[in-house]
């Protein structure tokens, strides 16, 4: 008797992908000639919270300000595609759909809260009139909703401290209030550029830890642009590595510092003491000026595996252990 046929299980099927909240694919824009970005590609999960690294001039605050459409065609041209959540292109949209995302689902804290908060105006003023153009509350209960707001980012007497003007507040404060004002109508995505560079070392930890936390609470995600690998390590999912506007590595924060594979992330890794103690220090030698990039890979001019074929041909963004990576000659350290 021939034993009864067993029909091989079928694998499981492997679980989908989340749809991303952000994805950014092949974002280039060019400042006349120069060619400031080059085929930026990233992608942000719901919730998550994902660190742009980089030396100065990489291109971390022009990711930022194209994502917030910030950016108008005379500054700049600007190819490839963003989609964010049910929107597929907001290249495509016009500066008054702007109006509507802007500030609402997506908001962003700027580098230096005392240049972007208005001097004339309270921060009451500036806090309520958000809440009323953006969300059309009446004057009273936008009040009260800016009260909370303030409350929530850690300032005591928030009531009084409405009719405060910005120079009567510290660095600290005002870069809480900048933060109460971006999340005010609790956007999906909050972008903050170098949100604490302008203070003091005690104080950026607690504004760095007041972005996660309200974020998380409200289920945002975020973009964070850092200098600092450390700061980036202790605080952000994911990474993406930028040099001179191409993405260089980018991944789990863990995967790509613990065992960065990409030439530069090593130098950016090996320029701090150790992950947690230390800001980054600068690398040898300098960018190449955006006229003069090589064609190929653009760190080509200082990497030390550089082969003939990096300054000639790109290398494309492609999968290796868990990151993504643009390198032709990637691994360990010699
Ligand atoms: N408004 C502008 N006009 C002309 N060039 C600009 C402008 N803004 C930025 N650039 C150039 O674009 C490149 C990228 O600048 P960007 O400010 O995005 O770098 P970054 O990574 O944010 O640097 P940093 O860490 O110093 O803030 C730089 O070479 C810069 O000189
Ligand atoms: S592509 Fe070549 S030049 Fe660029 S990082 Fe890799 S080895 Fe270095
Ligand atoms: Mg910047």
């Amino acid at each position: 008797m021939t034993a009864p046929m067993t029909r091989p299980m079928p694998a499981p099927m492997p679980e989908p992908e989340p749809a991303a909240l952000l994805e950014v694919s092949g974002l280039s824009l060019w400042r006349g000639s120069r060619k400031i970005l080059d085929e930026v590609s990233l992608r942000l999960g719901r919730g998550e919270t994902l660190a742009l690294v980089g030396e100065s001039g990489a291109g971390k605050s022009t990711i930022a300000v194209a994502l917030m459409g910030l950016m108008s065609a005379r500054e700049a041209r600007v190819e490839g595609r963003l989609r964010f959540d049910d929107l597929p292109d907001l290249l495509a949209l016009r500066e008054r759909d702007w109006a509507g995302l802007r500030g609402r689902r997506m908001s962003m804290v700027f580098q230096d809260a005392g240049a972007a908060l208005n001097p004339c105006y309270t921060v009451g003023s500036q806090l309520v009139s958000v809440l009323r153009r953006k969300l059309g509350l009446g004057r009273a209960e936008a009040r009260t909703r800016a009260v909370a707001l303030l409350e929530g980012v850690g300032i005591n007497d928030a009531a009084a401290r409405l009719s405060a003007y910005p120079h009567q507040l510290s660095g600290g404060m005002q870069q809480r209030v900048m933060v109460a004002i971006a999340l005010a109508c609790n956007p999906e995505l909050l972008l903050a550029d170098e949100p604490t560079s302008a203070l003091d070392v005690t104080i950026q930890a607690q504004i760095i830890r007041l972005i996660l936390d309200q974020t998380r609470a409200r289920g945002a995600s975020c973009i964070f642009v850092l200098h600092d690998l450390a700061l980036a390590s202790q605080s952000c999912d994911r990474i993406v590595v930028l040099y001179a506007g191409q993405v260089m590595e980018a991944g789990a924060t863990r995967t790509v510092l613990e065992r960065p594979l990409h030439p530069y992330t090593q130098a950016l890794k090996s320029c701090v003491v150790e992950i947690g103690t230390d800001e980054l220090a600068p690398l040898d030698g300098g960018v190449p000026a955006y006229d003069r990039m090589p064609a190929g890979c653009r760190f080509a001019t200082r990497c030390p595996r550089a082969a003939p074929r990096c300054a000639a041909e790109r290398p494309p963004l492609a999968t290796l252990d868990g990151r993504e990576i643009a390198c032709w000659n990637p691994g360990d350290p010699a």
